[in-house]
């Protein structure tokens, strides 16, 4: 299992990076969503997901169960491929609560760009986790 939540019990989240498949297009990426919001909304699962220069990173939140089916599903979807767990654990109260899974794309928000006006102080040096979820965090608000 590529996860460690079965050690975590109550609300977790999962953060990963992943590739998409090359090709894959604006029709997959509409199913991709609409099944994701359905079974999240099921789930009580909530998040989001970006997309941008071929990757996808998200984060996913909710009771841990629930996160880990989740995740045995991402991990065989052939949408996407070298999924790699950027951080994951137990949360405290849900970074977001209003969305069953928010997508942003580079029209809307660029990792690369908020990357190279954000202060170094900002985020950690090496913390490379802690950079990719304060910009999802950003580009929700
Ligand atoms: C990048 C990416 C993100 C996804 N995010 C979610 C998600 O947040 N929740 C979810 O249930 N499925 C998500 N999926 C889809 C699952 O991998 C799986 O295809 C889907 O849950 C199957 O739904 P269905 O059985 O209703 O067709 C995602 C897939 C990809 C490629």
């Amino acid at each position: 299992m590529i996860s460690n939540l079965t050690n975590v019990e109550g609300l977790g989240f999962f953060l990963y990076r992943s590739t998409a498949r090359p090709g894959l297009d604006q029709g997959d990426m509409h199913d991709i969503l609409t099944a994701a919001r359905r079974r999240n909304q099921q789930l009580e699962l909530t998040g989001c997901l970006h997309h941008e220069d071929g990757l996808f990173f998200q984060w996913l939140e909710g009771p841990s169960p629930a996160l880990l089916q989740v995740i045995e599903l991402l991990v065989q979807d052939p949408r996407h491929l070298n999924l790699e767990v950027l951080d994951e654990g137990a949360l405290d109260h849900r970074r977001f609560q209003e969305w069953r899974m928010r997508f942003s794309d580079r029209d809307r928000a660029s990792l690369m760009d908020w990357f190279a006006v954000t202060e170094s102080s900002t985020v950690h040096r090496g913390d490379y986790a802690g950079g990719i979820t304060a910009f999802l965090m950003s580009a929700a608000a």
